[in-house]
């Protein structure tokens, strides 16, 4: 099944197109990376799956769910599922300052009442993917570098086992030893065995991206332009455009070369 199906996806504000027709799937357990200049439409892709942009066609399915149309309380119960989960360029959105980091990580067990065995369990396993020690969560967010913030948003995404992650500019606003931190927590997020969280990664940067996707998308003006395995993208751009992107960047690893 896949963790996500968006089909023909359009979004208009004040007449303007600003998503025109995106199509896309990622599969469970896989990492897709969506890259585009700034102002392509990325973040709109972001919020046309959290269902807070308003699409004027196309259809959403998540984990098999058909999404599009929920409204009111629908929409909220199937918020609150957790089958979805969020990490924002900036963790401050999902971290409270007043609290400490472990109980924002562990906020939505306790909103699912997980019975203490399993919510420990889970939370453990969060910390683990994301290499954050007993020290660094009892303090309060500001105790915490950005890179470690980061790696702690995403600990909170994970102790409710979403089937899809969405993450937008997760290390863009890190300097480069966090932002290597943090995408080495994702590629080992993705590499566990048994892992079948599937994640859609967003950035400008196509450098970061292709080393922890399996597939890149890449969005110019609100279309797809090109989407295939990371590999072949990054070696054999078709598009102009995508060339452009690759350009720009000295040297990419991707996940291919990267394995043993
Ligand atoms: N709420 C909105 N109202 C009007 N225009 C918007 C709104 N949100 C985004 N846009 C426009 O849509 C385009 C794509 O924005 P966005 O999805 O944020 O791009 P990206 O994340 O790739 O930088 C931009 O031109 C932006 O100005
Ligand atoms: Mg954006």
């Amino acid at each position: 099944m896949n963790a996500l199906e968006l089909d023909g996806i359009r979004v208009e504000y004040d007449g303007a197109r600003i998503l025109d027709g995106v199509s896309l799937r990622v599969r469970a357990g896989e990492v897709v990376g969506v890259v585009g200049e700034s102002g392509s439409g990325k973040t709109t892709i972001a919020r046309t799956v959290l269902r807070t942009a308003d699409t004027s066609a196309g259809s959403i399915r998540v984990a098999g769910v058909d999404v599009t149309r929920l409204r009111g309380r629908a929409l909220r119960a199937w918020r609150r599922s957790g089958a979805v989960q969020y990490v924002f360029q900036d963790p401050l959105r999902s971290l409270d300052p007043g609290v400490r980091v472990v109980d924002s990580i562990a906020e939505g067990l306790r909103i699912a009442r997980f019975p203490a065995g399993e919510a420990e369990r889970r939370l453990a396993e969060a910390l683990d993917a994301v290499g954050l020690d007993d020290d660094l969560i009892s303090r309060l967010p500001a105790g915490l570098s950005g890179g470690q913030r980061q790696r702690a948003a995403i600990a909170r995404a994970l102790v409710v086992q979403p089937r899809l992650l969405v993450l937008d500019e997760p290390v863009s606003a890190l300097d480069a030893a966090s932002r290597d931190r943090v995408v080495q927590a994702l590629i080992a997020l993705r590499d566990r065995r048994g892992s079948d969280i599937a994640m859609l990664v967003i950035s400008h940067d196509i450098g970061s991206l292709a080393a922890m996707s399996d597939r890149l998308v890449v969005l110019n003006r609100g279309t797809i332009v090109e989407d295939g395995p990371t590999r072949r993208v990054v070696t054999a751009p078709e598009h102009p455009y995508t060339r452009r992107l690759i350009e720009s960047v000295p040297l990419i690893r991707t996940p291919t070369a990267n394995r043993p």
